[in-house]
């Protein structure tokens, strides 16, 4: 069984993907590097900004690793599995320092932290390891490793936030960019790495996330993903508090819509604790701010949540998806569950199956419990429910969520949305494949009609699968 289930397409489902970018001009660096990232959108976020510090440093990107001269694996922590396929995959580039012993390889991301003796002592494939915060030391390092030394910093910082670095799109499809506004977390859900591997939480300063919203869209890009582990904690104090104010997340996300009404707004993710009315109200004012929000639950079960350290109870959470309905009618909204996790019974994964039902989520990413070592859940609970039970509830869990986005897409069948083109279709260069406000994708023919990726459309819904609603163009 897969550990992960996505359908539809989703920031984190490439999870596990080779990402290799390409440079346009190899000739103008003087070394090659590869990179391949893992994980969240973070991470790839995180890569561009690697990407443009070794740019800066006479390193031009390729996408073939056997020539590159440093070859870098941006890591996740997030559950076992995810650590394993990063594991193979060393080894596996391992044949690369046969051809080319001056090859270096480094480790970068969430894993960095966590594994560091064991990539340099016992496995000796690996010369560099850098942590997140670290990644302005990479030149450095890359010296340092190739005068035959191990090169390491896993410092976690309190202040980095790259708000300086202007990423150097990678793979992008020139339409959506991400934007990093925020930087690890402070939350302490009880079966998570990523205030371990990330750190603290910190916002980056609201003007370099305008500018490098307002560069993406001088370079043509319709969209832009503002990125944090809990945006809407995201909380900006002025150095001078005097001539400044203060910016929380309802303000930078106005601040953003206001750049140009064609710029379409999404961010990702929200902590249902944490999602302000302001927040729901400024979705609801700017028509470019897109309707739809990630929300992820992890239990239906009140007790269980409290395990997790949630903070939030079932009713609570209810009350926030009919809030947010209540607001922005049309919203999708969109999930995370855990199932399996530590004490977990048949009756709290009913609250699951429930509250998935009552919050009809158009999407969810499903995944069963994995220990993380050195989290709170790890130190204070047993993980006790057999994986013949998380797999069977989680089985369960996922048919559901078929069901669910069948019908919110059956729903749709018969209305018409504007579909930001995106590219051809995956099955076909025939069709156009976009997405709607919800976040929903369309496809449909292109017919004869002079449209271009990163061209608005009306669309109108005639069909869907369960992962895609099927379109014609509304003349
Ligand atoms: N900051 C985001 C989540 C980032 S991790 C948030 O709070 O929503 C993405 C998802 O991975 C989490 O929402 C959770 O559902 C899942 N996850 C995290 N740790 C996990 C673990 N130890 N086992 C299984 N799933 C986990
Ligand atoms: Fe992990 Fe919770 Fe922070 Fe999300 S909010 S990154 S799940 S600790
Ligand atoms: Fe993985 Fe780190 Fe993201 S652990 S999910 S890459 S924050």
């Amino acid at each position: 069984m897969l550990e992960r289930m996505n359908h539809t397409m989703h920031e984190e489902n490439r999870q596990g993907e080779a990402y290799a970018p390409f440079v346009n001009d190899p000739t103008a660096y003087n070394k090659k590097f590869y990179i391949e990232s893992y994980g969240c959108q973070m991470n790839f976020s995180d890569s561009e900004i690697v990407a443009s510090i070794l740019n800066e440093n006479g390193f031009g990107a390729t996408r073939n690793f056997e020539e590159a001269d440093l070859i870098l694996i941006n890591t996740c922590s997030i559950r076992e599995k995810a650590e394993q396929t990063v594991r193979k995959r060393l080894s596996d580039l391992r044949t690369v320092k046969k051809n080319n012993p001056g090859a270096l390889i480094g480790v970068l991301g969430c894993m960095a932290e966590r594994l560091k003796a064991k990539f340099l002592e016992e496995e000796k494939l690996v010369d560099i390891v850098v942590g997140p915060d670290a990644y302005r030391a990479l030149p450095g390092l890359i010296a340092e490793a190739e005068t035959g030394q191990k090169a390491v910093n896993v410092l976690l910082s309190r202040e980095e936030t790259y708000a300086d670095i202007s990423p150097v799109r990678l793979d992008s499809n020139g339409v959506s960019g991400f934007v990093s506004i925020m930087r690890g977390c402070n939350n302490m859900c009880a079966f998570c790495v990523v205030p371990f591997t990330r750190g603290r939480e910190r916002s980056r300063d609201p003007h370099s996330i305008l500018k490098e919203c307002t560069d993406l869209l001088n370079n043509g890009y319709k969209e832009v993903t503002l990125l944090g582990q809990n945006v809407d904690s995201y909380y900006w104090v002025p150095e001078n508090i005097e001539t400044g104010k203060p910016v929380n997340f309802a303000n930078l996300l106005e601040m953003v819509a206001l750049i140009d009404p064609s710029l379409r707004v999404r961010f990702s993710t929200s902590h249902p604790k944490d999602i302000t009315d302001d927040v729901l109200y400024t979705m609801a004012k700017y028509e470019n701010i897109c309707n739809y929000i990630h929300l992820p639950v992890q239990s239906g079960s009140s007790r269980v949540l409290q395990l997790m350290n949630r903070t939030y109870t079932r009713e609570w959470y209810m009350a926030k998806v009919d809030r947010i309905r209540e607001i922005i009618p049309d919203c999708g909204i969109s999930s995370d569950i855990i199932a399996g996790f530590c004490t977990e019974t048949e009756e709290d994964h009913q609250d699951t199956l429930n509250i998935m039902r009552h919050s009809k989520y158009d999407m969810s990413y499903m995944f069963f419990y994995s220990e993380r070592p050195g989290t709170l859940a790890a130190r204070r609970y047993k993980d006790d429910v057999p994986e013949e039970v998380k797999k069977k509830r989680l089985d369960e869990i996922v048919k559901l969520q078929n069901a669910l986005s069948r019908e919110s897409n059956q729903h749709d069948v018969g209305k018409t949305f504007k579909v930001l083109i995106e590219g051809n279709s995956k099955k076909s260069d025939q069709d156009w494949m976009g997405r709607n406000s919800q976040n929903k994708v369309v496809v449909f023919p292109k017919e004869n009609y002079p449209l271009n990726k990163g061209n608005y459309v009306m669309v109108k819904v005639y069909d869907c699968t369960g992962a895609t609603l099927l379109g014609k163009i509304e003349p």
